[in-house]
């Protein structure tokens, strides 16, 4: 696909581009927003080089896609910015127990309606490299599955239970399995290891050995980039078709910037 005022350089075959061409301090054309919807759905997860935004400019590229979103639940490992509610810090260094999505997931997958996607700008990265994020596309994920086991999943749901990872008040929601994208009308597994507990319609076990199945043949290689990060860079990641995993190997160096979320328009629905 051609774009005109901004360049996209594709990252690999399934999932990825990054965006040249832009100035995210600056208002934007309508061109420029025009497209920056088309590689978003064209690609998945876009980032950008180079761009030393402040709260305002954060929040701006986010509402070209939708409104904001505001976290659900409690999380110690990101926390609102006093006075910006919809911007929280990840910050992470030498005192840090933990670090924010260190399992494949995607993003308050707990939620009724799960956010749109997530804009995370960050600053400050470790000297020597490291503290990477890996992207992974769920549409290749469930493109590569057999004809048999597209069959079984067809009109299964699960149960997403925030309180694996966020506590004793988070939501918990069931989603289909197979959804289709809402923009693309691509079909997509929908389940990540971070917050889906199990499948609603099978026993226990099975529900068990199929989701640890699919655990494991969603973090194919096949279907992943990896993310190498530099100060003043941005991961904008369609979070309605892509799991991510942030990688901790940097200890005790600081990683650090902010993360703005946008409200998803409707629960997934099952393809
Ligand atoms: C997250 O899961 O939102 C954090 C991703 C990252 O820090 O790379």
């Amino acid at each position: 696909m051609a774009y005109e005022t901004i360049s996209a350089t594709p990252l690999s075959p399934n999932i990825g581009a990054e965006i040249g061409n832009i100035d995210l301090t600056k208002p934007l054309g309508n061109r420029q927003i025009e497209e920056l919807h088309q590689a978003f759905a064209q690609y998945q997860v876009i980032f950008f080089r180079d761009q030393k935004i402040d709260h305002e400019a954060h929040k701006a590229l986010a509402r070209q896609f939708g409104e904001l979103h505001i976290h659900v639940g409690p999380s110690t490992e990101s926390v609102p910015v006093a006075g910006e509610p919809e911007v929280r810090a990840l910050h992470f260094d030498a005192n840090s127990e933990r670090v924010a999505g260190e399992v494949w997931h995607t993003d308050q997958s707990c939620a009724a309606i799960p956010p749109l996607g997530s804009i995370l700008y960050l600053h400050t990265v470790p000297p020597d490299g490291g503290g990477d994020t890996m992207f992974a596309s769920m549409y290749a994920a469930y493109d590569a599955l057999s004809d048999r086991m597209k069959g079984y999943l067809d009109k299964l749901t699960a149960t997403h239970d925030g309180r694996k990872v966020f506590g004793p008040n988070a939501p918990v929601n069931i989603h289909p399995i197979v959804a289709k994208h809402p923009i693309s009308g691509r079909k997509l597994l929908y389940i990540n290891r971070g917050q889906t507990s199990h499948i609603n319609e099978v026993p226990r076990d099975e529900s068990d050995a199929v989701l640890g199945f699919l655990y494991q043949h969603c973090a194919h290689p096949d279907f992943q980039l990896r993310f190498r990060w530099k100060p003043d860079s941005i991961a904008f990641w369609d979070n309605r078709c892509t799991h991510h995993r942030a990688i901790w190997d940097y200890y005790p160096n600081v990683r650090s910037g902010f993360r703005v979320q946008i409200k998803g328009s409707a629960a997934p629905v099952a393809a």
